[in-house]
């Protein structure tokens, strides 16, 4: 029997948190790079009653994406994306990150863009990171969202000796992947699918835990005590962001990006995290 499937790559915490609230009764194909990952996590959903299956796919491939939407289009029409792939600063060269974070994800919402069902939703997990980076100039962020897939890395920003750090390499990839969004959105639009970005501070789940023992580890640890919640957030507090975004209540955003930080960046900017 054909089923709806959710296409989720990542599988670390915040994907499964979204998982675990929207896949209820879908096919869930699992996508990750450490396939060990992949199935790790869908054991634990198949026990707790999802019906997932596990995949090693790799993020920066155009080729291992088309394969992961065709074997999950066997079992059904796509309705969801849920893409929380990723690497961070403290687990990656710069680039690594713009190859995985900006590139991938911009194949990855591009190669959904052109399958997604009818009344599809999907969002893609972005960071606070892309906030806190200063303002680009306007034809920058037209680049960062519409320049052709193939082409982008060669964009005069995003060359090595153009970036700081890893940190800055992070930043502009989540500020591509927003600005992604919302051309894909449009694009999305025309078949009736909706398209959003999460952007969340820190999430507690092994991503944050290399960071907070990285070299940034006490710039982080700051963060979190002096930001409004005074702690980091959860995995599943995400998941109730992309549960509005996802379902029809969501109906009337997309294109659209969701800074969910425990007030992070408003003192980075105005309070007691300012520089
Ligand atoms: N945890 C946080 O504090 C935080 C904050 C902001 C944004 N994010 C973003 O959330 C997303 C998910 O992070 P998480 O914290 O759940 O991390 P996680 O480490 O638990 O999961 C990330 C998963 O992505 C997989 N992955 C890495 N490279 C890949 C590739 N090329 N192809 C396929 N899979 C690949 C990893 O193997 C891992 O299983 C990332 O994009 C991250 O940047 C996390």
């Amino acid at each position: 029997m054909k089923k709806e499937v959710m296409v989720w790559t990542g599988a670390g915490q915040i994907g499964m948190a979204i998982a675990r609230r929207m896949g209820f009764g879908k096919k869930i194909m699992v996508g990750d790079k450490k396939l060990e990952n992949a199935k790790a996590i869908s054991t634990i959903m198949n026990e707790a009653g999802f019906d997932t299956e596990p995949l090693e796919m790799d993020l920066t491939s155009r080729e291992s994406i088309r394969e992961m939407l065709t074997k999950a289009q066997e079992y059904g029409e796509i309705t969801q994306l849920v893409n929380a792939a990723g690497v961070s600063p403290s687990q990656a060269s710069i680039e690594t990150i713009l190859k995985v974070d900006l590139y991938g994800t911009a194949v990855l919402l591009e190669e959904v863009g052109k399958v997604i069902s009818r009344g599809g939703t999907g969002v893609t997990i972005s960071s606070q990171s892309g906030h806190r980076m200063k303002q680009l100039t306007a034809e920058e962020d037209e680049q960062l969202a519409t320049t052709p897939t193939e082409e982008i890395l060669s964009l005069s920003i995003l060359q090595p000796q153009n970036i700081n750090d890893t940190l800055h390499a992070y930043q502009l990839a989540k500020r591509c992947n927003e600005k992604r969004v919302m051309a894909e959105a449009v694009k999305w639009g025309e078949r009736g699918a909706r398209l959003n970005s999460i952007s969340p501070g820190i999430i507690v789940t092994p991503l944050a835990v290399d960071e907070l023992n990285g070299p940034r580890g006490d710039f982080y640890k700051n963060m979190f005590a002096k930001c409004p919640a005074g702690r980091p957030g959860t995995a599943d507090e995400v998941a109730n962001v992309a549960e509005l975004l996802m379902s029809p209540q969501g109906a009337f955003i997309t294109g659209s990006d969701f800074l969910i930080d425990g007030g992070a960046t408003a003192a980075y900017f105005y309070g007691a995290l300012k520089p």
